[in-house]
Formats: C-alpha cells, sequence, structure tokens
C-alpha cells in the first residue's frame, strides 16, 4: 500500500488512532499509546500495531472493554423533556412535541417515551440497534424515577413496591426504591424499573395508595440526567455511548 494515499483511498480502510481520535477519545498521539499498551480491540482481538487499518462503518472497536462508536454518521443525545410536552418528534395536534427542543438538523428518534405530564431524560439517536436494545423488555435496561408522593408513607412501602403488586395487565415491581427527600407531607421517592409498560410508575404508586403529584426521569442505565435543565439537550460523551453499549450487551 503506498504511503502517500489519502485514508480513504482503499476501500474505507482508515488507521486505527485516526478512526479512534476522530471517534473523540483524544489526540492521535493519545491514541497510539492506547494502542501500544494494549488497551484497544478490533473485532475482539488486541491490536498492537499502529499501522492497522480498519474500516469504521464496520469495525467493532473496544478501548478499556468499553465500546467505541466510529460510524461518522451516528448521533446520541439526551434531552431533559419539560413537562407538558409529547414524547414524539411531531404531533397532530399542534401541541409542543420534542422537535421543539432538538437544535440538530439529523433525523433523530426517540429512546422510549415518558407521559406529557412527566419531566425528564430522554435519549435521541439514529442508531436503530441500539434504540431497540435499550427499549426491549429483554434486555431490562434500568430507569430511575423521582416521584413526588404526599405522606406520611408507611415503613413498609419499599418493601411491597419491591414484593410487587398486580396491575391490570400483570404484575409489577420496583428493582429499588428509598426516600429521597422529605418536607412535611410531600416526599420525594426514587423508584427504579427495568421495564417500561405505560404509566407503570404512577400505575403502581397508585396501588400501594401513593397517587404520584409530579414525575421526573432521571437516570436510563448508566446515562444521568444531572443538572441538564428541562428544555436542553446536549450530545453524549464518547464514554457516555460505551455504556450504553454495555449495558445491552453490545
Ligand atoms: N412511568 C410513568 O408512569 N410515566 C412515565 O412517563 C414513565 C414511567
Amino acid at each position: 500500500m503506498s504511503e502517500n494515499k489519502g485514508p480513504n483511498a482503499d476501500d474505507g480502510l482508515v488507521r486505527l488512532q485516526k478512526v479512534l481520535a476522530d471517534a473523540g477519545i483524544g489526540s492521535r498521539r493519545h491514541c497510539e499509546e492506547l494502542i501500544g499498551e494494549g488497551r484497544v480491540t478490533v473485532d475482539g482481538k488486541k491490536v498492537f500495531r499502529f499501522g492497522e487499518k480498519v474500516d469504521p462503518q464496520t469495525a467493532v472497536i473496544h478501548v478499556d472493554g468499553a465500546r467505541v462508536e466510529t460510524r461518522a454518521e451516528m448521533r446520541y443525545y439526551m434531552i431533559n423533556k419539560p413537562r407538558g410536552v409529547v414524547s414524539t418528534m411531531s404531533d397532530e395536534r399542534g401541541r409542543k412535541s420534542l422537535a421543539d427542543y432538538v437544535e440538530v438538523p439529523e433525523r433523530l428518534f426517540h429512546v422510549g417515551r415518558l407521559d406529557t405530564d412527566t419531566e425528564g431524560l430522554i435519549l435521541l439517536t439514529n442508531d436503530g440497534e441500539l434504540a431497540h436494545r435499550l427499549t426491549h423488555p429483554s434486555f431490562g435496561v434500568e430507569k430511575k424515577y423521582l416521584a413526588e408522593i404526599h405522606g406520611p408513607i408507611p415503613r413498609d412501602l419499599g418493601r411491597r413496591l419491591k414484593a410487587g403488586v398486580t396491575l391490570e395487565d400483570g404484575p409489577a415491581k420496583a428493582d429499588k426504591f428509598r426516600i429521597f427527600d422529605q418536607s412535611g407531607r410531600r416526599i420525594l421517592v426514587e423508584i427504579t424499573l427495568h421495564e417500561g409498560r405505560k404509566h407503570i410508575v404512577r400505575r403502581l404508586l397508585k396501588e400501594v395508595g401513593f397517587p404520584v403529584q409530579q414525575l421526573a426521569r432521571v437516570e436510563f442505565g448508566p446515562i444521568k440526567l444531572g443538572l441538564l435543565k428541562p428544555g436542553n439537550m446536549r450530545a453524549l460523551t464518547v464514554k457516555e455511548v460505551g455504556e450504553l453499549y454495555k449495558a445491552v450487551g453490545l
């Protein structure tokens, strides 16, 4: 192979350190160090040679065990959906939808939905396989919610929710539960589930006698909403995308 050919001169093959640098891992120099230290695998095999060329469209690359997305057209964002906004990219009835807050030109789809009355974390991507796995119950990705309820609550509420209740469409239970904050009768509870049936948190809490006053999703698998304000969106970091892949076995 001639050295003076451009990076894409041979069937889309590009040097590994450039692919990693383009994916946001760091400078080419840093990526060479990672390769030299044996921290990079391509299609499951450790690569030590800097000159190695790969096809960024098809190669499955991991750094320190975390998948690195190298397809240039792939996009991963999160948005904090405000209350009152529908979880779709458009709305026939003219209500505010996610499209009113998305600031990028790419066509994205939302990973799952939140009730119009619920605010919080929604992932947006054009990666169909990842989106499918994140929402499919068989992958069991956990979602964490903060729910405001009116107390006082019994000491065994968490135990009852984790033991499970029967709803009209079958059994449901929380994986985790804790009191997050309490001021007077207003109690904020943190509840984690790995399923996504419609209104599931509201129905679960109502069933045990504590209808939800306000609801927000604060985590989706490894991704945390953090301080992102309602109505704002941001790109996920390379690390966050790697963690999402890991959560669904990609
Ligand atoms: N559970 C609910 O009740 N509502 C949501 O929006 C998400 C989970």
